[in-house]
């Protein structure tokens, strides 16, 4: 019974939920991931110059993943900030090389499939996937700090870092805008 429940969320494509198929597509579309000119002149017009700096030091799945996100708040009329949000939420992960692709999957579904083993994992385990799940709850601090660093309105640090509160009743309509179109992409 508990499995059966566990392969239909698995297999799910609704609401926040984590679906395997989803999960999968994200894999392989982030392996020929690429930023075209489109994505590259969105990020330029909206970014401060120590902001595009830090983005372009994000691996390509990274920058497209956060433009995809920051165009789609953009086309559901979005404020700027939110959408400048949308391209800093995952800066973090530019400072975490532990998170490969490969690895941020396996710690995404984990998180989802056994979330009390993950965290025990991301305090206490040892080697890199251990390094990938503490990077993976980690990135949204380690992006606010990146990003008061280099002065970016409190506002959108704020949404950057509350961007993976599991707990959506403290959100903000901003943060859960942020949250939902991040969960999309
Ligand atoms: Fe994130
Ligand atoms: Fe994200």
């Amino acid at each position: 019974m508990a499995g059966r429940r566990l392969l239909g969320k698995a297999f799910s494509s609704g609401g926040g939920d984590i679906s395997v198929i989803k999960r999968g597509r994200q894999f392989f579309s982030g392996l020929f991931a690429r930023l075209s000119e489109k994505d590259y002149t969105f990020a330029i017009d909206r970014l401060t110059e120590p902001e595009l700096k830090l983005f372009m030091t994000m691996s390509a799945y990274d920058q497209k993943h956060a433009c995809s996100v920051a165009m789609a708040l953009e086309d559901e009329s979005a404020s700027l900030d939110l959408v400048r949000a949308g391209l800093l939420h995952d800066i973090g992960k530019a400072m975490c090389p532990e998170l490969t692709l490969l690895r941020r999957s396996a710690a995404v579904f984990l998180e989802w499939a056994a979330p009390e083993d993950a965290a025990f994992l991301a305090d206490r385990g040892r080697g890199k996937m251990a390094k990938a799940l503490k990077a993976h709850r980690m990135h949204p601090s380690i992006g606010a700090v990146l990003l008061r660093e280099i002065g970016t309105d409190d506002y959108i640090v704020a949404l950057v870092e509350g961007h993976q509160s599991p707990n959506e009743a403290d959100c903000g309509e901003d943060a859960l805008r942020l949250k939902r179109t991040d969960d999309r992409f």
